[in-house]
């Protein structure tokens, strides 16, 4: 779980994962999501590297390893795989700003990888209609949108592939989808879903508090 982003969209403040949704870190708030997933084994958190003990204090109900993330996500995602558990074979690469991905989600993707993908990623259509535009913001061209998909995670690979990918990347990438496409290897799509979105920019802080409030308190673990 790649969570050491500073959140710059955000405006100022503590570094995105340790903001605080709805009373409790939005880290937090990811962990026990991914934890709430029957298919998921140990996690490992890529946090700010400057604050780990913070980190490992508030995970430490959770089977989490927390490592130093680094300067580009691609690096943090990196960190991570290298203190992934000798035996894992199946690895899901997720956003802790993804927070409130729904757990069909998550388990789609791993029954992908189970029924033999290498890689699989969670995909929406787009709404909006898509323009090119040039440097002036002029709109150059109206994009046709229906083989349009946005990506989400959690983003499932075979582990092998993943270190593959990682360790011939040449530049950084959005995602991990991309690296494993650089390579040549063919991916999988699911359907994500609208609570998978990724909390960016001041509204999604709203939304975030919304799906909360909408869901009520959430039960006590093993409850
Ligand atoms: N991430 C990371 N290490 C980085 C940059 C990003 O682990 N060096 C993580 C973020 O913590 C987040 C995910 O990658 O969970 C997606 O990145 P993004 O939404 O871009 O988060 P930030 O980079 O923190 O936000 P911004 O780009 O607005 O600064
Ligand atoms: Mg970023």
């Amino acid at each position: 779980m790649p969570a050491a982003g500073i959140g710059s969209r955000l405006g100022p403040g503590s570094p995105k994962a340790l903001r605080s949704v709805a009373g409790e870190p939005l880290l937090l708030h990811a962990v026990r999501r991914l934890a709430a997933c029957p298919s998921v084994g140990p996690v490992v958190v890529a946090a700010p590297p400057d604050r780990l003990p913070e980190v490992e204090s508030l995970l430490a109900a959770y089977d989490v390893t927390v490592v130093a993330g680094g300067a580009e996500r691609q690096e943090s995602v990196a960190a991570g795989l290298a203190a992934l558990p000798d035996e894992v074979e199946l690895v899901l690469v997720h956003d802790a700003a993804r927070a409130f991905v729904p757990v069909e989600v998550v388990e789609q993707v791993v029954a992908a990888l189970r029924s033999g993908a290498d890689a699989v990623v969670p995909v929406l259509p787009v709404a909006d209609t898509v323009k090119r535009v040039d440097v002036n913001g002029e709109v150059v061209a109206t994009v046709p949108r229906e083989d349009l998909r946005t990506a989400q995670t959690p983003q499932g690979f075979r582990r092998s592939v993943l270190e593959q990918a990682h360790r011939s990347a040449p530049r950084q990438h959005t995602d991990d989808a991309a690296l494993v496409e650089a390579i040549g290897v063919r991916i999988r799509t699911v359907e994500g879903s609208p609570e998978a979105f990724k909390v960016t920019a001041p509204f999604d802080l709203v939304l975030a508090d919304a799906l909360i409030a909408r869901d009520g308190p959430r039960r006590p673990p093993g409850g």
